[in-house]
């Protein structure tokens, strides 16, 4: 603590002395930019304060800024991708300034006049409108990594391999949360959610209640929560440790329903209708996860030893991720009962891991020869956005294939 005070005292310190000298330098001319660098920096004074003094949160590990070509630290004590992304989340406020700092290293570079005029359309004010959303983000996902730092108890110095964080992390938990868990993602879920859950109430004929149904490939988890809403025995599986994460608070430190306030998409300035898109607040959770869900975490492949475990088997946006689609299937089919149903909605956007990048007609004849028997009247194709901005001038649109396939007796 004594430490964190004298920092943030030599840090104004520090500011109060080059902020004369800065000017004087530059000229008045870039005074409105100087006043922006000033008011950042004494902010970020202020919050390496906050971050030090306050009891809850971890000092955040610096970030390097050059490669140094040190060799990886190993945690053995628990998985890589955890401490990946716990330390992604916990320094996801430098992270996300040094892509606030490149936006405006290109907006500085501009000549007086060019300067002059984007400030007339109200430009600059992006910078600090964008670093209070960036802070407010901050606040939150530090949350979620001093949960994981208890849950996991990683002990409170483990992780500071600085090289050893990833924007894009936090990024994606961001559009992940906002589609499964506000109310601004109710469109989308509404695209495909009843489509599934109307199949397994098919299937089941409506008395589903107490059926073991598993929902690998979960990510934030608000469908395995819905299917449970509905009285099934659900198992959710997933093994990026983003989604984990930010799930556990949700799940099981969260007190009342729209608790926590997030601008996710403060950093992301393309493809936007009105200036003020980019700071699009929202709350979560909107709905309270179903607690009886029990989250297995980990490889789908690797997790369930137990054969025939399951009366369904619900994928998701899912069977795409495998890096040999007929392991995926071949797993399904193994841990399904016999008769036991398969729904499957999602795209077929095979990435360039996939050993075999099928049509939507090879992975059902695929699943014939795996055991399965396809319903063909079940099929249908559902358009469906993903985890997208609102208002954003980009939409990116999947054609889901949609089925329903039994586990021949
Ligand atoms: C495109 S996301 C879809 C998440 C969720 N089903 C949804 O619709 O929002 C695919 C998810 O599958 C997870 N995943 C990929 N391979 C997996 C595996 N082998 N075992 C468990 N989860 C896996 C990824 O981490 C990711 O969260």
């Amino acid at each position: 603590m004594g430490i964190s005070i004298y920092l943030s005292r030599f840090l104004t310190l520090f500011l109060c002395l080059v902020f004369p000298s800065y000017l004087a330098i530059r000229g008045t001319d870039s005074l409105s930019d100087t006043a922006l660098l000033f008011s950042s920096l004494s902010r970020r004074a202020e919050a390496v304060h906050f971050a030090l003094t306050s009891p809850l949160a971890p000092a955040p590990a610096p970030i390097s800024t050059e490669a140094t070509g040190r060799r990886r630290k190993r945690y053995p004590s628990f998985p890589d991708a955890l401490a990946h992304s716990i330390n992604s989340f916990e320094q996801y406020a430098f992270l996300a300034e040094k892509v606030l700092q490149r936006k405006h290293a290109r907006y500085a570079k501009q000549t007086p006049a060019q300067k002059a005029i984007s400030n007339k359309i109200g430009y600059s004010t992006h910078f600090e409108k964008s670093r209070k959303a960036v802070e407010l983000n901050a606040r939150f996902v530090e949350q979620i990594a001093q949960i994981a730092r208890a849950h996991y108890h990683t002990g409170p110095g483990a992780l500071e391999d600085e090289e050893d964080a990833d924007f894009g992390l936090v990024d994606l938990a961001f559009g992940h949360l906002s589609r499964d868990w506000s109310t601004q993602g109710a469109k989308e879920r509404q695209a495909v959610f009843p489509r599934v859950l109307d199949g397994l109430e098919r299937h089941f004929g409506g008395k589903g209640r107490g059926k073991k149904v598993l929902v690998p490939g979960s990510g934030m988890g608000r469908l395995a929560s819905d299917i449970a809403d509905l009285g099934y025995d659900v198992t959710a599986n997933e093994l990026d440790y983003g989604s984990i994460l930010a799930y556990h608070l949700l799940t099981n430190h969260t007190h009342s329903l729209h608790q926590h306030t997030l601008q996710p998409f403060a950093t992301k300035w393309t493809h936007q209708a009105n200036p003020s898109s980019r700071y699009t607040a929202l709350t979560v959770p909107d709905h309270w996860p179903n607690k009886s869900v029990k989250l297995v975490e980990g490889d789908f492949l690797n997790m369930f030893p137990e054969d025939a475990e399951f009366d369904a088997v619900v994928t998701l946006f899912f069977i795409d991720m495998s890096d040999n689609v007929i392991d995926f299937l071949s797993n399904i089919h193994r841990l399904l009962k016999p008769g036991g149903v398969w729904i499957n909605l999602g795209p077929l956007k095979w990435g360039t891991h996939s050993a075999l990048q099928l049509s939507a007609e090879e992975v059902l004849q695929l699943a014939d020869v795996l055991g399965f028997d396809v319903d063909q009247t079940s099929r249908k194709s559902i358009d469906s956005l993903y985890a997208e901005q609102p208002e954003t001038l980009l939409k990116f649109t999947y054609v889901t294939q949609f089925w329903s396939a039994t586990k021949r007796v």
